[in-house]
């Protein structure tokens, strides 16, 4: 549950704002100077009607206090917009800080997480938790703080002026119309929620209708999805007539209680002008007071609304920022150095999930410089060795080391730095061909980028566009099929020129011809450096320095391909089924 309460939420703001101590300073300065002159023109207001008695008159004009009066009003404006000024930079930079450290935090998070989260839910948490930071600084500072110092001022004004009748009756009416708004918003809440869910509810079932038109039409079904949609428009005007009822509710006791304290006000006032112990300037006054008290008070209900909403949402940010990392630097990690990497897995157990342990005891060795491959059936576990080098995952059992040393020594940043890999499944950003590519190396130069892409045979795809390299991709790398995205992929990999290369299933989406002429270049490209090979295609490995055949989380055969066929186990059954899938494929085509 995210906490809502407004102390803690602004403690943990505090910092943010902390950084800007001396603006938000000059703000509450501009802030109680606005104050100050908005109470005190209606004083000099006061004196004004007072000094126009027809008794008092012939002796002199207020000509001074009508001009104070008029400086005063534009002060209070004045100031007002003095403090926007000094506060804009404040929220807005707040804000960024803010946003920014959300996003370091959600990359520093696991796969694990991301791949629980919906990103499109957390995308909107941060939105409106970063929207709720501004509306409660706003509120708080432009309505909140504003009101109560200008209450103070004017019940204090109230006390040294007049009998505490007077103050006591503004400061009671006041409490009253504050509970009373604070019960009936509770209230209210509830009934908004329920219109903005029965909003949504009403609104995904028009659009599941609409993008299922053809189905729709296929079952003759308009009037049932008529009929549905209805049903839950139903209920929103339902609630909708609810929360507008409410409102008016509200409103009208608002009114009431105002409408009560004025009155008190006045009678008050009236009969104190009546008995001679107050001036018509005093009525004045006291009216003028009250019309400024209750006025920004009409706002009261929405405000303390927006303000429990604001809470939420940042609880709920702050609730993203306070997920634990589950993989993390260790605090004495060490920069991996670079150069050439002997990559070892002791005795590796793993799994997402304890229930299903999916590497049950996996050893084997990558010399520096060879190229070791690993085949398997689907879902064996493959992919995982590649995400445990990358510690996007820790393991559960054994270890991994690189040059000797287990990985977990390291910081993740570099290690990362030292790996390459051409993903089984490559997302691109919706960017160019060109800015994808040189995503790899962000420092290399364009002759650089170039030459990858021709080592990944793009260089004539990218020819024949009309865009050429400024082709954007679309979103995820959409607009590209398999085999192009899976070549920019390559292109990107090799432009890191990493010391260790992992290659996860990287030409299963291209054509053989194609495939033929990258598996030319990886060989090349893998050629002294440390290289992890995941494939299903067995003619894509059989120049590994040594085999894998992983079954049931364990490595139960390995060696060099020749080796692996005369012992007649598993990867020879594999090795006859692939050939004579191929012959068959082959004699198809004839
Ligand atoms: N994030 C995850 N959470 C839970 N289970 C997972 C996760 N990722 C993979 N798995 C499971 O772990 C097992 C191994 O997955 P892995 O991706 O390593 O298989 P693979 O050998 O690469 O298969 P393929 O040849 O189909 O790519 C699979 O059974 C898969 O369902
Ligand atoms: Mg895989």
């Amino acid at each position: 549950m995210p906490s809502s309460g407004i102390a803690p939420t602004l403690w943990r703001l505090w910092p943010y704002l902390w950084q800007y101590r001396l603006r938000v300073a000059l703000a509450l300065l501009c802030l109680i100077g606005a104050k100050l002159a908005a109470v005190a023109a209606p004083l000099a207001f006061r004196q004004i009607v007072d000094d126009l008695d027809p008794a008092r008159l012939a002796l002199t004009f207020p000509l001074t206090l009508l001009c104070l009066y008029g400086v005063l009003r534009f002060a209070a404006s004045l100031f007002t917009e003095l403090r926007e000024i000094i506060f804009a930079r404040v929220t807005q930079q707040s804000i960024r800080r803010l946003a920014l450290e959300v996003f370091c935090h959600l990359h520093a998070l696991s796969l694990r997480f991301h791949l629980e989260r919906q990103t499109g839910g957390m995308s909107r948490d941060i939105e409106r938790g970063t929207h709720a930071i501004a509306t409660l600084i706003n509120y708080t500072l432009y309505s909140i703080l504003p009101t109560l110092v200008e209450m103070t001022l004017v019940l204090v004004i109230l006390w040294r002026e007049f009998p505490p009748i007077f103050a006591l009756v503004t400061f009671f009416s006041l409490l009253v119309y504050g509970c009373f708004t604070v019960l009936v918003s509770n209230w209210r809440i509830e009934i908004r929620r329920r219109v903005n869910e029965t909003d949504s509810a009403a609104n995904s079932r028009a659009i599941d209708s609409i993008l299922n038109y053809e189905t729709v039409k296929y079952f003759s079904n308009e009037a049932f999805e008529a009929r549905a949609y209805d049903e839950r428009l139903g209920n929103w005007a339902e609630a909708a007539t609810k929360s507008q009822v409410s409102l008016s509710y509200l409103n009208l006791g608002q009114q009431l209680i105002v409408a009560v304290g004025v009155t008190l006000m006045m009678w008050l006032t009236a009969r104190g002008v009546a008995d001679g112990e107050m001036s018509v300037g005093d009525l004045v006054l006291v009216n003028a007071f009250l019309m400024q008290l209750y006025l920004p008070l009409n706002f009261l209900g929405v405000i303390y609304r927006e303000l429990r909403q604001a809470m939420t949402d940042i609880g709920r940010m702050f609730e993203l920022l306070s997920t634990h990392q589950e993989v993390s630097d260790r605090p004495d990690a060490a920069v991996m150095p670079a150069g050439a990497q002997e990559v070892r897995f002791k005795d590796v157990h793993f799994a997402y999930d304890p229930a299903r342990p999916v590497l049950r005891g996996v050893d084997f060795v990558i010399p520096a410089g060879h190229t070791v491959a690993v085949v398997g059936t689907s879902g064996v576990g493959k992919s995982t060795l590649a995400r445990l080098i990358f510690r996007f995952y820790e393991v559960t059992g054994g270890a991994i080391t690189c040059n000797g040393r287990d990985i977990r020594a390291f910081t993740q940043e570099s290690l990362r730095a030292l790996i390459g890999i051409v993903p089984q499944d490559t997302v691109l950003f919706n960017d160019t061909l060109y800015y994808n590519i040189h995503y790899g190396h962000p420092e290399a130069s364009r002759e650089a980028v170039l030459a990858a892409a021709r080592a990944a045979q793009l260089a004539g795809f990218v020819e024949s566009l009309p865009e050429g390299w400024e082709t954007r991709v679309g979103e995820r790398g959409l607009k590209l099929s398999g085999g192009e995205k899976q070549r920019v992929a390559i292109a990107r990999a090799l432009l890191k020129n990493p010391a260790i290369l992992i290659f996860d299933e990287a030409t299963s989406a291209l054509d053989s011809h194609t495939e033929w002429a990258i598996q030319k270049q990886l060989e090349a490209a893998a050629r002294g450096r440390t290289t992890l090979v995941i494939a299903h295609r067995l003619s894509t490995v059989m120049n590994a320095d040594e085999i894998l055949v992983m079954e049931g989380g364990r490595i139960v055969e390995r060696g060099r391909h020749d080796a692996l066929l005369r012992q007649g186990g598993l990867y020879a059954r594999m090795w006859e089924r692939q050939r004579s899938e191929r012959r068959e494929g082959m004699e198809d085509a004839i």
